[in-house]
């Protein structure tokens, strides 16, 4: 059995940014529309008016100002609502190939690896953008990897959950060293059009290099010191997109093949979860809480973060001690936690404890134990 660490992790952020302003502004002209086009209905009672969407609400529920995307003028056309990502040839690299790899080569880099060094890649995220062949395979033959690659997918915990699965490879000898590449283009699932929800995500890519700590020589390492996952069926947060749409025309482009949540549900249930599953994944690993440094947690929701570090260390928790990115990325699903581990990593002194813990549909949440060498 082989002890590892996670030596190098990587960050592909969009050039487009929309604050949440622009986004309102948008919403608001589509609801005038609708409610203009509509007025006769709206007027006999057979249509319900729509009603404005507001920036102060938006960052007052969720700590939101702005998100990162990959296409904005799409998205904020009042017309389309939706990015435009055209299709490309089979010969060319995927769009989400694409993300994948620039955050993979940024965690290389930091790694001070190659892709010789590497024996598999696993694509962990919510938003895979086709059927197949795996998006991971396909990165493989971007970065010139050799070994395996598969995808994954268990919501905004699957960044968590695939680092479980590299970190067993690592630990068993199946690899020197695993890629965990999450890219994530939410905006292609979100509807821009639903007032309780369209400010919720944005787009992002994280890689992290998951490696044998007796290969690994980069300043940038962290021991894996346990990982602990759960999940638990709930309807609470939805996507019913999938291959059997077809089969039942009836639901073909129905608001339930989007992202859906029963967000106040979900803030409720979720949170003492995470809280008793961290707490309990330091109490088997010998440590305290009061010993965690810094808690990179997932990035949907400021106040549910603040209520899950409030349960475990009895107090309000500092910016230092739970990092936030979440105001200017806005929900990446499972990029979140990682972006927040990659962005406030660097100033930790040898030898601190952080934990990096997911949460989302599933309902899914994985803890990662990590001590900085
Ligand atoms: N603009 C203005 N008002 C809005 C609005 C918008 N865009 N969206 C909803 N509202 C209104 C509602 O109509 C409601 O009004 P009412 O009190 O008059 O009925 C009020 O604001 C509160 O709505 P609610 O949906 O209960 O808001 P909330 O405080 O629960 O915040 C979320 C909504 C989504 C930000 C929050 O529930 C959340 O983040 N939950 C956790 C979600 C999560 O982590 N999901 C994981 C996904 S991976």
């Amino acid at each position: 059995m082989h002890n590892v660490v996670i030596s190098g992790t990587g960050l592909y952020t969009p050039a487009n940014s929309i604050s949440n302003e622009e986004l309102v502004q948008s919403f608001n002209t589509y609801v005038a529309q609708f409610n203009s086009d509509n007025a006769a209905a709206i007027e006999s009672g057979e249509v319900q008016a729509l009603t404005e969407s507001s920036a102060a609400f938006i960052e007052k529920a969720s700590g939101i100002k702005s998100r990162f995307v990959m296409d904005k003028d799409g998205i904020l056309d009042p017309q389309r609502m939706k990015p435009r990502l055209p299709e490309r040839a089979n010969d060319e690299w995927s769009i989400l190939c694409q993300m994948g790899a620039a955050a993979a080569e940024q965690a290389l880099q930091r790694a001070g690896k190659t892709a010789a060094d590497i024996d598999g890649v696993i694509v962990a995220c919510s938003n895979l953008q086709r059927a197949y062949p795996a998006i991971s395979i396909e990165i493989q033959a971007a970065l010139g990897v050799q070994g395996f690659g598969f995808d994954m997918n268990v919501a905004c915990s699957s960044a968590t959950f695939g680092i479980q699965a590299a970190s067993n490879s690592v630990q068993l000898g199946q690899a020197r060293a695993v890629l965990v590449i999450s890219p994530e283009i939410c905006t292609g699932h979100l509807n821009f059009r639903d007032r309780d929800s369209h400010f919720i995500f944005g787009d992002a890519a994280t890689a992290v290099v998951v490696e044998r700590a007796d290969l690994a020589t980069s300043p940038y390492q962290f021991d894996i010191l346990g990982t602990k996952l759960l999940t638990q069926f709930s309807n609470s947060i939805r996507n019913n997109f999938g291959f059997l749409n077809r089969a039942a025309e009836e639901g073909v482009g129905a608001p339930d093949k989007l992202f859906v949540q029963e967000g106040r549900k979900v803030f409720r249930e979720v949170c003492p979860m995470v809280a008793e599953l961290v707490g309990k994944h330091l109490e088997e690993t010998g440590l305290n809480v009061s010993d965690v440094q810094r808690f990179w947690l997932h990035q949907a929701n400021l106040s549910m973060n603040h209520l899950i570090v409030k349960k475990l260390l009895g107090r309000e928790a500092s910016v230092e001690e739970a990092p936030v990115i979440l105001d200017t990325y806005a929900n990446t699903s499972s990029a979140g936690s990682v972006i927040a581990f990659h962005t406030y990593q660097d100033d930790l002194p040898k030898g601190s404890l952080g934990v990096l813990s997911s949460f989302g549909a599933g309902y899914s949440i994985g803890s990662v134990i990590l001590r900085k060498r």
